[in-house]
């Protein structure tokens, strides 16, 4: 059985780290290390070893404990191959389907994710009947989807949207790069106001909740390009839309803006 910690980084940018990990084999890796010392001291808490690093993507908040980690521990740093260059003491590269971690009948699979930037992976738990959780650095959010103004598109990070996100099942656990949860509801409610669900669910959320596709596709806009409301909201705010990438675009546009 594959485990996971979630490590949240009271940093201004709110960032999450992960522990992916088997009680079994003494086995650790780290998404995204932000704060390395943190990072350690819960991985001697449990008495793991660190076998590697898991970079989604080559943004310094995302691979800023690399180097520190690498250096008491040994590990092996794994990215993108666009990142060759970008990401510190990067050791290998990772492509789509390959299999980065696997105990027993479950795995973590590497998904070539590009649209926050090109150089972006997401990793996927699977057991063979469903995918149990993913960790998607900054493609999605909490309520919300990554921006794409430092090495991105817009337009293929809808693409990936379309052909690997909506696809994952209702249980799957997000497992983001950020706690964005409060500015992210609060763009929501803008574009799509008086939503119960939505309302109910903020009140009763507690702080660095990991959510489930099945929320998400309650609570964010991105995910819901068919709702009515939204869509004449987006007309009221003088928007044109005209299909359904034209909805992702103008809410990612609105959000840069928020
Ligand atoms: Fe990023």
């Amino acid at each position: 059985m594959i485990e996971v910690l979630p490590i949240f980084t009271n940093s201004p940018l709110r960032n999450y780290s992960y522990l992916i990990y088997s009680q079994r084999t003494g086995e650790v890796y780290c998404v995204d290390p932000y704060n390395a010392p943190l990072i350690i001291t819960h991985i001697k808490k449990f008495g793991l070893k660190l076998k590697g690093i898991f970079n989604t993507h080559e943004h310094g908040d995302h691979t800023e404990g690399n180097l520190e980690l690498k250096e008491e521990t040994k590990c092996l740093v794994y990215g993108h191959t666009n990142a060759k260059g970008k990401i510190p003491g990067l050791d290998k590269t990772l492509e789509e389907g390959d299999i980065c971690f696997s105990v027993e009948e479950e795995s973590i699979e590497v998904w070539d994710t590009p649209g926050h930037t090109f150089s972006h992976l997401s990793f996927v738990h699977k057991n063979p009947k469903t995918v149990l959780g993913i960790f998607s650095g900054d493609t999605l959010f909490n309520a919300g989807v990554g921006n794409c103004f430092r090495g991105g598109d817009v337009n293929v990070l809808y693409d990936t949207m379309e052909s690997k996100y909506v696809n994952l099942p209702d249980s799957c656990l997000l497992y983001p790069g950020h706690d964005y949860w409060e500015n992210n509801l609060a763009f929501a409610a803008h574009v799509e106001p008086n939503h119960t669900f939505r309302e109910t669910f903020q009140k009763t959320r507690k702080d660095h909740l990991i959510s489930t596709i099945g929320w998400e596709r309650q609570l964010s806009p991105f995910f819901r390009r068919d709702s009515i409301s939204l869509k004449n909201r987006l007309t009221e705010l003088g928007e044109t839309i005209t299909d359904d990438r034209s909805v992702f675009l103008t809410l990612r546009k609105l959000r840069d803006r928020w």
